[in-house]
């Protein structure tokens, strides 16, 4: 049967969602199948977007909606889907794709479905239960309405097919795996380590952005309480969610005079993994950056209190937080007191090929050479 020359549109707004879409925007260009690229809005500042497109040569977005808003989560969805539908309309993709889960995500799903449009989910399946958690409703509801579901472990497929959904699940293996190997070895790490005054494995890679973390005073003082007591140099490229709650909430003064920290703005994926494969440890509520800790062999002391990774959670690669800021200090204070070895690390996340093996399930299932 002679194939079609399919045409997929991509639909991304905000910084993970560039770092998966870079190894699927390169499989499909060696298809050779027609694709474009629209940008929500969502992410907006230069080191939040624009750095991702250059350092991971993916090519401009053939269109940028511009939607960014400070209001609810309600404000900005509908606002997505009203720019997106007559965009959808216009380019008539053959499919659309979808990463992870995000407002973009569950934007582009929603209008992307209702105008009949099949539609592939990469990154599908995690759940962590919770459903007041944001990403948790996307990610369910995205699931639900996709055509294709591309899981990027184990564990996730198998929640798809507790959920039923099994024709449609297909573990791929991670995108962001892929997008890990293929710029490793890019990072010059002396320069990078120079540029920082840190010292390889002296330091913690710590990110900070989430709603649950950001939302409340509280719990914002308790998190810098903690910096307050550790007794190792920490790096915090700092998302600009939390730089502006830390700021109304008037606690930008009290963090900036914690010593050990060394607060800057937002870097580049790849001055990102540089410093992840240098550090003794990372401290997150990133649910990328706590798999991409694994990634680079260092475990993870995650701020959020849910289950993200549980293949990771169970083998010790992550760790939660105590409530006990004690028991948090002594599990520093273990890891910087153990020495750091290569062990052979188990493949939760595929071999680095979960984009191709995407592409190839596309072309398996929906170019049908009609
Ligand atoms: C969003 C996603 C979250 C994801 C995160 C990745 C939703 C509901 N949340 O959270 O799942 O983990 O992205 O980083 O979709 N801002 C800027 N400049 C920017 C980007 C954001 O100033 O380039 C400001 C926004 O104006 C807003 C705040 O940061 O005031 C939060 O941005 P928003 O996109 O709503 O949520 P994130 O916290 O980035
Ligand atoms: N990241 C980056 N620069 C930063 C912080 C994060 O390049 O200053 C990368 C990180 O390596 C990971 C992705 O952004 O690939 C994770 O994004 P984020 O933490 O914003 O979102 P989440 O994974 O929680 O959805």
């Amino acid at each position: 049967m002679a194939k079609r020359n399919i045409s997929i549109l991509h639909i991304v707004g905000n910084r993970p969602q560039f770092i998966k879409l870079a190894p699927v925007f390169r499989a499909v260009e060696n298809r050779g199948y027609k694709q474009m690229i629209v940008h929500s809005g969502q992410h907006f500042d230069s080191n939040m977007s624009e750095i991702f497109f250059e350092e991971l040569d993916i090519p401009r977005p053939d269109k940028n909606l511009q939607v960014h808003t400070n209001g609810g989560h309600a404000e900005m969805t509908a606002r997505m889907m009203l720019a997106l539908e007559p965009v959808i309309s216009a380019y008539r993709p053959d499919i659309v794709v979808v990463y992870g889960d995000t407002n973009t995500t569950l934007a582009a799903a929603l209008t992307a479905k209702k105008l009949c449009i099949p539609i592939i989910h990469v990154e599908a399946g995690s759940r962590t239960g919770k459903e007041y958690n944001p990403e948790e409703i996307n990610r369910v509801v995205v699931d639900r309405i996709s055509d294709l579901l591309c899981t990027p472990d184990r564990e996730s497929y198998d929640n798809l097919v507790q959920e039923h959904l099994e024709n449609k699940a297909f573990f791929s293996g991670d995108v962001m795996y892929d997008t890990f190997l293929s710029n490793k070895q890019r990072v010059n790490s002396e320069n990078l380590l120079m540029e920082y005054s840190l010292e390889k494995n002296k330091y913690i890679l710590m990110t900070w952005h989430r709603q649950e973390n950001t939302s409340d005073k509280g719990k914002m003082t308790d998190i810098i309480e903690l910096l307050e007591q550790i007794r190792y140099k920490i790096i915090l490229p700092l998302h600009p969610r939390t730089k502006k709650k830390l700021q109304e909430f008037e606690l930008w003064d009290r963090i900036n005079k914690v010593s050990n920290l060394c607060i800057t703005e937002p870097v580049g994926y790849l001055e990102m993994i540089g410093l992840l494969s240098n550090c003794a440890m990372t401290l997150t509520d990133s649910g990328g950056v706590s798999k991409e800790s694994f990634f680079a062999g260092v475990k993870s002391l995650f701020m959020v209190d849910l289950r993200v990774w549980p293949d990771l959670e169970n083998s010790g690669w992550i760790r939660h937080l105590s409530q006990n800021i004690n028991e948090n200090i002594e599990f520093i204070d273990s890891i910087f007191q153990q020495e750091k070895i290569e062990i052979e690390m188990p493949m939760f996340y595929g071999d680095g090929k979960a984009a191709e093996k995407i592409v190839a399930e596309i072309e398996k299932r929906f170019n049908t050479g009609e």
